[in-house]
């Protein structure tokens, strides 16, 4: 796997962010996720806003890997990387955004759930591709029987993942990482509760160290 797939597979959760005040809020929530051993975030592009809360979230935790998500058009792609985005998370499979991102130097993590989709993913040498909605498109069973034909491909499920389901995602072969709202969500972000945010990483560490077997 390529430098930054190790990366979020050794974090093994990516938390995916609707900050609705960056400049409130960016810093800080980077340093609650780090403290809590959580050191990645993918921020969508669902809120308005959403590179300035990349460049500070960077700025102020250089050590962390940011993304961007949500991701529908090549204009968000400049405006990620102009940011300092280090990857990038479509929720769909679109091939011209696939194309342009790594021509930019971008790894990128399309949505895809179909045979169709891994065909496509495989024309441009992916290693990971963004399962997604994970639970809803069929959850571990379907990406074991997706994993039969298309072994070279790991998954990041994303789409209904919690704590409760964490352990089975992560025990199961071919998972790169788990993305995941469960530990950023709104309530949590908008009420500022970081040190809640930082509890239920440390908690996805424990579960994601336990699935591996070093726990
Ligand atoms: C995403 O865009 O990846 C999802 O909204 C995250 O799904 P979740 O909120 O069910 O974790």
């Amino acid at each position: 796997m390529n430098a930054m797939n190790e990366a979020i597979s050794k974090i093994g959760v990516v938390p995916v962010i609707k900050l609705n005040h960056p400049e409130r809020d960016a810093a800080a929530l980077g340093k609650a996720l780090c403290a809590g051993g959580v050191p990645v975030a993918e921020i969508t592009f669902r809120a308005a806003g959403a590179d300035m809360a990349i460049k500070l979230m960077k700025e102020a935790n250089p050590d962390m890997i940011v993304g961007a998500g949500t991701v529908t058009t090549t204009e968000q792609i400049d405006a990620a990387k102009a940011a300092g985005a280090q990857f990038i998370v479509t929720p769909g499979f679109d091939a011209e955004l696939v194309e342009y991102s790594l021509k930019q130097g971008l790894p990128i993590y399309p949505g895809c759930t179909t045979p169709t989709d891994y065909h496509a993913a495989l024309k441009f040498g992916l290693e990971v591709l963004k399962f997604f909605p994970a639970e809803q498109s069929g959850g571990l069973a379907k990406i074991k029987a997706m994993s039969a034909p298309f072994p070279q491909f790991k998954v990041m499920p994303t789409g209904g993942v919690s704590l409760k389901n964490l352990k089975e995602y992560l025990s199961a072969p071919g998972i790169a990482a788990c993305g995941g709202s469960y530990m950023v969500t709104a309530d949590l972000i908008d009420n500022q509760k970081w040190d809640e945010i930082t509890e239920l990483c440390k908690k996805s560490v424990e579960i994601v160290k336990e699935a591996r077997g070093n726990g």
